[in-house]
């Protein structure tokens, strides 16, 4: 292979991949290696594969992926978080079975026979909706992401922590979100001027509250009955949620019971002593509501072992709450020069965009990173730049550019630069 590379040690983007298919991990095969192979067929051709089934299951040598790092409040089981498994997966859908989950008092086993959504407060006429009454309702599907405001908060640690892809970003998923416009159920209940956000609360235990801004309601906002195709999962809201696109997850108060249109926000706990970002003025910064734009490089990542020198594809998501994803750049030489990755087709706004780069590693320890520009101009800052200004602790809405360190071994590490 001759075409020189885009930047330092190997690495070759976009305009090299257009240019040419950059071979690699074939096995050679010789004529009589392959007259044996046709001769002697594996077990499962041997006889007749097995049944059909109402409900298919990933296949048993891909048992691994699970969702990970999972952990709860002491003395609860579902108090917590668990991480969609990144380093897993390619393309931009989350399964739904993977699909992180954060919650702040378990799982309602909602009968939605019983489950009502009411939309009431500063209203003309108070409504209330079961599922039946939604579904008649004009839906629209998006493909869109959803991140926790806490995703990638490990990266607050002085030192970089030992950890995954997974561990460190996987509060994040995409899906294909269904559901009905929710400033179609407030317009037939009539807003009254005055009305300038509105309450959302969950019918979880935790009772999860959220104020929205009535414009964000009116622009985006769906009360989502569908995910990938199938109605909603318990852990991601069944029967009913509201989505925020590109908003913090936490937002999107899943098991939606009720809308209150109210002139202020509620001031609740989330959204005052968690869900807020704690300033070293001692001024804490509330609403913060989008995500910032954002990339990881996926694979190579801790945990996926590169097996010696050779061709390899750096593969990661971008995505950002301002929109469009309009470039990644990579690098495998710790910053000093970048490539611009192949982006794949569908470019979604609100969504994540897998980003790809061919990458010639020579075996001896490399510094690989990724950084996203959206639609809007706004470039993925360093680490440096996210921490200043952020008093200790403060966790949420960090984005930073990740670094992994690839060892002589072949094994990634999350690591500061
Ligand atoms: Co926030």
């Amino acid at each position: 292979m001759n075409i020189p590379p885009d930047a330092g040690n190997g690495l070759y983007g976009r305009r090299a991949l257009l240019r040419s298919g950059l071979a690699g991990g074939a096995a050679l095969l010789t004529t009589s290696a392959f007259a044996d192979t046709k001769l002697r067929r594996p077990e499962w051709m041997q006889t007749p594969g097995g049944p059909m089934s109402a409900a298919g299951a990933p296949s048993r040598f891909e048992a691994h992926v699970q969702r990970t790092s999972i952990r709860s409040q002491p003395g609860t089981d579902g108090s917590g978080v668990s991480s969609t498994p990144l380093q897993y997966l390619d393309g931009v859908i989350t399964p739904s079975r993977l699909h992180f989950e954060r919650h702040h008092s378990g799982i309602p086993d909602i009968n939605p026979a019983q489950h009502k959504l009411y939309v009431h407060g500063l209203v003309d006429r108070p409504l209330a909706f079961d599922t039946e009454a939604l579904a008649r309702y004009p839906m629209v599907s998006r493909i869109q992401f959803l991140e926790c405001s806490g995703n990638s908060s490990a990266l607050i640690a002085p030192q970089a922590a030992d950890l995954d892809c997974a561990a460190i970003h996987g509060l994040l998923a995409v899906s294909e979100w269904g559901g009905v416009p929710l400033s179609i159920l407030l317009e037939e209940a009539g807003v009254s001027p005055e009305g300038k956000w509105v309450v959302a609360d969950g019918a979880d235990a935790a009772v999860m509250s959220r104020s929205v801004p009535l414009a964000k309601i009116m622009d985006d906002a769906i009360v989502a009955l569908y995910q990938n195709g199938e109605r909603l999962r318990p852990g991601n809201g069944y029967p009913m949620r509201l989505f925020l696109p590109g908003w913090e997850g936490n937002a999107s108060v899943k098991w939606l019971r009720s809308i209150k249109v109210t002139e202020q926000p509620a001031m609740s706990k989330e959204e005052t002593s968690k869900y807020s970002d704690l300033q070293t003025d001692g001024s804490a910064k509330l609403f913060t509501f989008p995500m910032g734009v954002k990339s990881v490089i996926t694979s190579p990542s801790p945990g996926l072992q590169l097996r010696g020198p050779g061709l390899y594809q750096v593969s990661g998501l971008a995505w950002s709450g301002a929109g469009r994803i309009k470039t990644v750049e990579v690098s495998a030489d710790g910053g000093q020069s970048w490539a611009a990755a192949q982006l794949d087709d569908h470019v979604l706004p609100l969504c994540a965009t897998r980003f790809r780069v061919a990458w010639r590693y020579n075996g001896a320890p490399a510094t690989i990173m990724s950084r996203a520009t959206d639609e809007s101009g706004a470039v993925q800052p360093t680490r440096a730049a996210v921490m200043r200004g952020r008093a200790a602790g403060s966790f949420y809405h960090m984005n930073p550019i990740q670094t992994w360190r690839i060892s002589v071994e072949g094994q990634a590490r999350n690591v500061y630069v």
